[in-house]
């Protein structure tokens, strides 16, 4: 009976038919098949095969340290093993490290075949964060036949990991396919799991997240530019996560009451954090995978950017315009158009003439803007090209297996890849060429990396014979695809993994195989990108814009998320994107503002522009083919708003300054779900219409064609006041926490006036907040030597308190940086403007501190002139003074009296 069970337990997601349309479940007894027709999957058939169980593997010797456990495992029935799609490995070795209180790794290692593993140079933060402790707050325990492992979080006896899952094989360990399972509770709250276009909570009734870079314009569900093979999940208010350090191509598997993990190559090495807070949790994580890089301050203020400038006067006219209409602007962008024939590092002269290039560089250095060029990592085979001599003659390209490097198509036809996993020649080289553009145009000139997934026109490999670039051409080098049985999901229909990509086939020169790599391709660009803007430019802060990632990538670069849609849907899809690459380590990220692909509209530009505005990285960016979308191709309506919503951007910039500053730190997200702030709050679970900036600031932005309110729900305990009238406008508590019958709560929500052309994007301040903010100028340079204000939130307590971390916006030493806390306490009114000093005055009933660290008391005084801030605060805004329910409409606006 339980064997019975177990063949009929398949994944809903592969089931493999066994019936027609409409079978009965008489009929498919009658075939020896399995029935299930109580699923929520329409998809799945009814009517499948069974599967054959694998008896897994039983545990031979125990050894035992202080520090973790050895476990060896042996096949259990002989050598025979599973064979579900390949040789099973007869022996294998579990090393279980208890690296620090709070996160376990646990690798399983063929014990007599060395396997692929993600070389260290690619993911250099671990080891040095391993803190062996006494006292953990979890533990590890398995079962010996079949071997399953757990672990336990011991604060709540939650079970975060368990690969005793009934009906599932325990671990398959085969050459090219692995496969584990773990336990989830029905209904699992898994965020994580990327990259991809869908909602921020994963559903868990049939999800097959297939990771495997992939250069596609944006399609829901699918597998996409990056892979991160990590999930946070929530369980009764509390968080873990799991990260499987794995580049090989994979599909992980949300069903009901499991995640399913199907990996094609490497080996299984898992990392269990144990929160238990969903901060702590991406604190835990990011220390493995590396902290996010803090980006220079110019980095945080608005872009602009299309595909499909003319010329340089184009590229010139739009900064005017900016200026013009006085919209703030920061990064000016200049796409493949600038290049001669496509050509990295080139230029075209007709059209971009190197000269007027570099006046435009100068220009935009002189009045504090950079300048961000796109470069492409394929290299056109060019004889007489610089970039192709020079990289031939240092043997920096990827190779097939008969030893001449790999030909691909992009823009400029032919091209061989640069091998970024070899850290010498490839590194070299690149720093070189970057040079180079730095040495022609000047070093406030940064890099936009495109097409690194790699992205290639032809399947695995093509020759100039091929008759056009969009044709789809036989590989030349005579090597078949590496034989694996089990296909991954790519592109939604399991397609081959050379589908618009190289070869998996190809090389190294280390040796490894892009079968194990293409999923750090682009990781491994931006490594060497940084690294070459860092030696190009020491102790300057590098901004680079990658499209494809990896776990670690937010250690070196931002993330956009590629080539979503001028439509209503992809706005929404921004908000889930940009939540997910937080929980990734990079909260940098941002998608393009009005669309990518096809015509916006000016509606939905307009909203575009008023959420983007918000976006961690905000930048339009726009296809070839589309129409304009500047906001001031809209003057009447979408200029205005623009200008609006860049204002309550940069006016914020302290606020967005000292959250990157805690995310380089933390790892804690910019763009928080509700969840991160409000855990207990089960409603928030579901929320991704709606998000946390910062801890202080919640947003409901406009998202659908006509809107003119927002419906808003309002989560934890406490008060919360409207962004632009500082009213109390809700207060949160037991007495609104009624439910009706579907479990909402009807009285947590308001709707919040969003109307076109009047509102601006409802948010809302949580009491108990001081969010430092400047005024707004056109550039983050002319708004950083604004002099400071406060908004003051009091909580119901009159309690409130806030950060503010300043240094010089651009160094990596950071010698010169200071961060201060205010802190306001319990009923004591504020009653002078002039005791908000800054740094070392203190407020009435509270405390501000600051700390110039390593600086004389002279040298803290210029450099606090220096930043524009004086040495005082300009001025407060007060909500929530007078403490009662909905007591803020005496607040107050402007310079408070002195007593
Ligand atoms: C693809 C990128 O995703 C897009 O942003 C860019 O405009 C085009 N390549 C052209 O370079």
């Amino acid at each position: 009976k339980k064997n019975e069970e177990y063949l009929c337990a398949a994944d809903i997601v592969n089931r493999r038919d066994c019936g027609f349309l409409g079978i009965s479940a008489q009929e498919c007894y009658t075939r020896n098949c399995c029935w299930d027709s109580d699923q929520n999957n329409l998809n799945a058939p009814f009517c499948f095969l069974k599967q054959h169980q694998c008896k897994g593997y039983g545990v031979k010797g125990v050894q035992e340290s202080d520090t973790g456990l050895s476990i060896d495992l042996e096949l259990i029935g002989g050598p025979t093993g599973c064979a579900r799609f390949g040789k099973d490995a007869a022996r294998l070795t579990v090393v279980v490290d208890f690296e620090t209180e709070s996160r376990v790794r646990v690798k399983v290692l063929d014990k007599d075949t060395a396997r692929y593993e993600i070389p260290t140079e690619a993911l250099p933060s671990t080891a040095s964060t391993i803190r062996r402790v006494d006292s953990r707050g979890y533990s590890f325990k398995y079962t010996e036949s079949p071997f399953t492992f757990s672990v336990t979080r011991v604060s709540d006896g939650q079970v975060v990991f368990d690969s005793s899952v009934t009906g599932m094989d325990s671990l398959v360990y085969e050459d090219g396919y692995l496969e584990i399972s773990s336990v989830l509770p029905a209904d699992a709250n898994i965020y994580g799991l990327g990259e991809v276009v869908t909602s921020f909570r994963r559903d868990t009734r049939g999800t097959r997240q297939t990771m495997w870079a992939r250069d596609a314009p944006t399609p829901v569900d699918e597998n996409l530019y990056g892979s991160h093979p990590f999930h946070l999940e929530m369980r009764d208010g509390s968080a873990h996560g799991v990260f499987l350090r794995n580049s090989n191509g994979m599909d992980v598997i949300l069903t009901p009451n499991k995640i399913t993990y199907k990996v094609i190559g490497g080996i299984f090495d898992f990392t269990v954090f144990v929160g238990p807070s969903p901060s702590d949790v991406i604190n835990q994580y990011t220390e493995v995978i590396g902290r996010p890089h803090m980006p220079p301050a110019w980095a945080m203020g608005f872009h602009q950017s299309r595909y499909g400038y003319k010329n340089i006067d184009d590229v010139n006219s739009v900064v005017s315009r900016y200026k013009q209409e006085n919209l703030p602007l920061d990064g000016v962008w200049i796409d493949i158009d600038y290049m001669d024939s496509f050509k990295d590092f080139s230029f075209d002269e007709t059209r971009f003439p190197k000269a007027e290039v570099r006046a435009l560089a100068e220009n935009l250095d002189a009045n504090n803007q950079s300048m961000i060029l796109i470069v492409d990592p394929g290299i056109p085979i060019l004889p007489g090209y610089e970039p192709y001599e020079t990289g031939m003659a240092n043997d920096v390209f990827i190779k097939t297996l008969t030893g001449k490097p790999i030909e691909g198509r992009v823009w400029p036809g032919q091209t061989y890849f640069p091998d970024f996993l070899n850290t010498n020649e490839t590194w070299a080289f690149w720093q070189g060429e970057l040079g180079k553009t730095r040495d022609d145009l000047g070093d406030n000139v940064y890099p936009w990396i495109d097409m690194n997934e790699p992205s290639n026109f032809c399947n695995g490999a093509c020759t100039q014979n091929a008759p056009n670039a969009n044709q789809v051409v036989k590989r030349d080098d005579a090597q078949p695809p590496v034989n694996l049985k089990y296909s991954i999901n790519n592109a939604g229909n399991q397609a081959p993994l050379d589908q618009k990509t190289l070869a998996e086939n190809a090389v190294h020169k280390n040796g490894l195989r892009l079968t194990d790599t293409h999923n750090m391709y682009g990781h491994m660009e931006a490594q060497a990108t940084h690294h070459a803007l860092l030696q190009l430019k020491p102790d300057t802060r590098p901004f680079i814009l990658t499209r494809s990632t990896f776990a670690g990538t937010g250690a070196f670069a931002a993330h956009w998320t590629g080539d979503n849609w001028s439509q209503w849907n992809h706005l929404y899809f921004s908000i889930p994107g940009i939540l997910s690459f937080g929980l990734f380590g990079i909260p940098f990220a941002g998608s393009d503002i009005c669309g990518f692909n096809g015509d916006t509209t000016e509606e939905l530009c307009l909203r575009w522009h008023q959420l983007g505005a918000l976006y961690p990285f905000s930048r339009n960016h726009n296809d070839i083919h589309s129409v304009d979308q500047e906001p001031y191709i809209w003057p009447d309506t979408v200029l205005p708003a623009t200008r609006q919503a860049l204002q309550i951007r940069y006016s914020l910039l302290p606020y967005y300054y000292t959250l990157f500053d805690r995310a380089h730190r933390t790892g804690q997200p910019v763009w928080q779900p509700l969840f991160f702030q409000y855990p207990q709050d089960t409603l928030s679970l579901k929320i991704d219409k709606q998000f946390l900036l910062g801890d202080a600031i919640m947003v409901s932005p406009a998202l659908y064609q006509g809107q003119i309110q927002v419906k808003s729900y309002f989560p934890g305990t406490g008060r919360w006041f409207d962004f632009t009238t500082h009213q109390c406008i809700m207060e949160t508590d037991t007495s609104n926490n009624t439910t009706d019958p579907s479990g909402d709560r009807p009285n947590r929500y308001l709707f919040l006036p969003a109307k076109m052309g009047t509102d601006a994007i409802p948010m809302s301040i949580a009491g108990g907040h001081v969010i430092p903010i400047q005024n707004p100028q056109l550039t983050v340079a002319a708004t950083r030597l604004q002099p400071l204000s406060l908004i003051i939130a009091l909580d119901k307590d009159g309690n409130a308190q806030g950060e503010l971390y300043v240094d010089d916006g651009t160094s990596v030493q950071n010698l010169n940086q200071a961060r201060i806390s205010w802190e306001l306490n319990k009923g004591e009114q504020l009653v002078s403007h002039a005791a908000l000093q800054w740094p070392s005055a203190s407020l009435k009933g509270g405390v501000a501190s600051g700390d110039l660290k390593g600086m004389t008391a002279a040298q803290a005084q210029d450099f606090r002139a220096n930043l524009g801030h004086g040495d005082k605060i300009e001025k407060v805004v007060v909500m929530g003074l007078n403490f009662g329910r909905f007591g803020g409409e005496k607040d107050i606006d402007g310079p408070i009296p002195t007593a």
